[in-house]
């Protein structure tokens, strides 16, 4: 059976090899640990789940996945130094706050001890999780962000707990509570600075670059701070530069040039005296959400081997030039390690089609206009396809009016949209067979799509694809054998008309409409959203107070079989509830005496009111998302 489906929503480009079709036509999980073993059923795994009380959305986090970007990106450092003999190691550190949630952190902690991985705080509460963290002997813990006394006082003395937390000064009224906090210790720290590069890199998180970044400090102020270190005998500990590249940097030569310019400062401090011995990158190795290797905001014209060879390579001669000796080398990779774990899975509840309806013939009182769109079908022709289209397109327009303005009735409108859809349906048939279709035409028509309605929330669970247009990866999770005849848009259940997706990622490119197949009556239809595993699970919000999703961890065990090792049931709607202050035992003693006054009033017998108390006091413990009735959350 030919892929041709599955490759059109672009897995084989996106997927990096991690998602595979099955026979039957399931999307499946490739092992990495076996890639030539059966792939894993997505829908398997959802029924399964569903068996347990777990139901959809439910966010799917596959801990291989994470193993295996954490050791590819240590790796491909390792095989970089080796091949450029460049004289210091890399000891990347994980950003906590590309996804904070313990199941993540622990395998992160867990896989990279290998490598001596760390983790990058950027605010107290981070930290404070870090340092529970038993990281790895020599492992750094970056401490970034905005930084109280108390922030300063864990940093410091959790030194002399064996942490190799380092503190990086962010500003320079930083670094007075810093020199101040340790010379009230007694206690010297290890301390970084971060410096603005006034390269800006391209891509979505341009502004995060350059010299318009808020964060991190300018020339004069560097030179300012070494010499007030040096005046407070604290230059000794000033041992790492950071110079955050940016985040989803999708051009090589940015990174390049960026790291260059990092270079310079690091000589160049060297060259006054700093014993710096650690270069922090930052972020800004990319994920190819698209898949189509272009450096564009969602993709990116290099690979993971690539940036790392870049790196090593461009630090290695600005040092060699400079004659500085190799520093121990830092990024804090955040999207690359975590955004293919995750995946969304859910189903579609219903669909509108917009379908081409049965011929409507008007009523003999009803209004010419219907006749004359009607009529539409009878000059339709190749070369006659834009006027057929403005023609319909007018027609409805000035019928909507005479609704409007009460000239024509509800019935007359109806069947003016039944022949409208009709219409559209022939000029789309003509327009199959027809090649060199003017691209207004076929723009024209792509407005015409399908509404396919998925239970999930894009607030809470894909923040960014609604505040700045991110592109994810999305894919029917069966009937990867049978062609898609339909084409839709996304809704989600909140009711609000921002809450859709209309661009995708498909095989050739990006599109304004998935190819999805139409609904079986009966059969339930998933649909996986991918590569969500950095940045989205916090930033979600609880617009319509749809809470946090289910999630569930699983991997492969030694046998190569998928298993649930970890689930955590999402919000119900009592908690939702408490987040926006209502105390749900209130809302229930409320609701209680309103429904008394119905039977008081004889609007309601007892036996309804006993349904109708059961019946919010169950949906209160519920899921918050749509349920269906033969399995209830909880
Ligand atoms: C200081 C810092 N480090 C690391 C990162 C992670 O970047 P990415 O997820 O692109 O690797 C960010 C994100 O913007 C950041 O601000």
């Amino acid at each position: 059976m030919p892929d041709h489906v599955f490759q059109s929503y672009g897995v084989h480009r996106w997927g990096a090899g991690m998602f595979a079709r099955l026979p039957n036509g399931d999307m499946g999980l490739v092992n990495p640990a076996r890639p030539d073993a059966p792939a894993a059923s997505l829908p398997v795994l959802l029924h399964a789940l569903d068996a347990r009380g777990i139901h959809t959305p439910v966010l799917v986090r596959v801990g291989a996945f994470l193993k295996r970007q954490l050791e590819a990106l240590n790796t491909s450092f390792a095989r970089a130094i080796e091949a450029n003999g460049y004289q210091a190691p890399y000891r990347g550190v994980f950003p906590i706050k590309v996804n904070q949630q313990a199941e993540v952190i622990d395998r992160i902690v867990e896989y990279g001890r290998p490598y001596q991985f760390g983790l990058e705080a950027g605010s107290k509460p981070e930290l404070i999780l870090a340092l529970s963290r038993d990281l790895p002997k020599g492992a750094l813990l970056i401490c970034n962000g905005i930084k109280d006394a108390e922030f300063i006082r864990l940093g410091i003395l959790a030194r002399k707990a064996g942490i190799n937390c380092v503190l990086v000064i962010e500003s320079p009224g930083e670094a007075d509570t810093v020199i101040a906090e340790a010379k009230r210790l007694g206690e010297k720290p290890a301390l970084g600075v971060r410096i603005k590069l006034t390269r800006r890199v391209s891509g979505n998180w341009a502004d995060s670059s350059g010299d318009r970044s808020t964060f991190g400090l300018t020339t004069k102020e560097v030179v300012d701070l070494v010499e007030k270190l040096r005046a407070e005998d604290m230059l000794d500990c000033l041992v790492l530069q950071h110079s955050h590249l940016g985040s989803q940097v999708p051009q090589m030569m940015d990174i390049r040039q960026a790291v260059d310019e990092a270079c310079r400062f690091y000589t160049e401090l060297r060259r006054l005296g700093v014993p710096l011995t650690y270069l922090d990158l930052g972020g800004g190795l990319g994920i190819d959400y698209t898949g189509e290797a272009r450096a564009t905001d969602n993709s990116m014209n290099y690979t993971m081997e690539e940036y790392c060879a870049n790196v090593v390579e461009t630090v290695k001669y600005q040092m060699d030039e400079a004659e500085v000796p190799h520093p121990t080398l830092v990024t804090e990779s955040g999207r690359a390690i975590v955004a293919y774990s995750s995946m969304l899975l859910s189903d579609i509840l219903e669909a509108s089609y917009f379908d081409r309806s049965a011929p409507t013939t008007p009523e003999a009182d009803d209004h010419h206009m219907l006749s004359d769109m009607a009529a539409i079908v009878d000059y339709l022709s190749p070369r006659r396809l834009q006027e057929c289209l403005n023609d319909a397109e007018y027609y409805r327009e000035e019928l909507r009016a005479l609704f409007r303005r009460g000239v024509i009735g509800i019935e007359e409108v109806a069947r003016a949209e039944q022949i409208f859809l009709y219409v559209v349906g022939r000029i789309k048939d003509v327009v199959a067979q027809t090649p060199d279709v003017p691209q207004e035409v076929l723009e024209e028509l792509s407005a015409h799509r399908d509404i396919y309605r998925a239970n999930f929330s894009l607030f809470q669970s894909l923040p960014d694809v609604w505040a700045i247009d991110q592109l994810v990866p999305i894919a029917p999770l069966q009937r990867l054998n049978e062609t898609p005849t339909r084409r839709a848009v996304l809704s989600d259940i909140t009711c609000d008309s921002d809450g859709k997706i209309d661009q995708f990622v498909l095989g050739d490119g990006v599109g304004n409409a998935l190819p999805i197949h139409q609904l079986n009556a009966g059969e339930r239809y998933f649909i996986g959203i991918f590569l969500v595993g950095a940045y989205q699970e916090t930033l979600g919000d609880l617009h319509n107070l749809f809470g946090d999703t289910n999630i569930v961890t699983v991997d492969f065990n030694e046998d190569g079989v998928l298993e649930i090792q970890h689930e955590v049931e999402g919000d119900t709607v009592s908690e939702v509830m408490a987040y926006v202050e209502y105390e749900p035992k209130q809302c229930l003693d409320a609701f209680k005496r309103i429904v008394e006054r119905g039977v008081q009033s004889g609007t309601l017998n007892p036996s309804q009111r006993r349904m109708l108390m059961e019946t919010y006091r169950h949906a209160l413990g519920g899921y918050t998302y749509y349920e269906h009735e033969e399995h209830t959350n909880g």
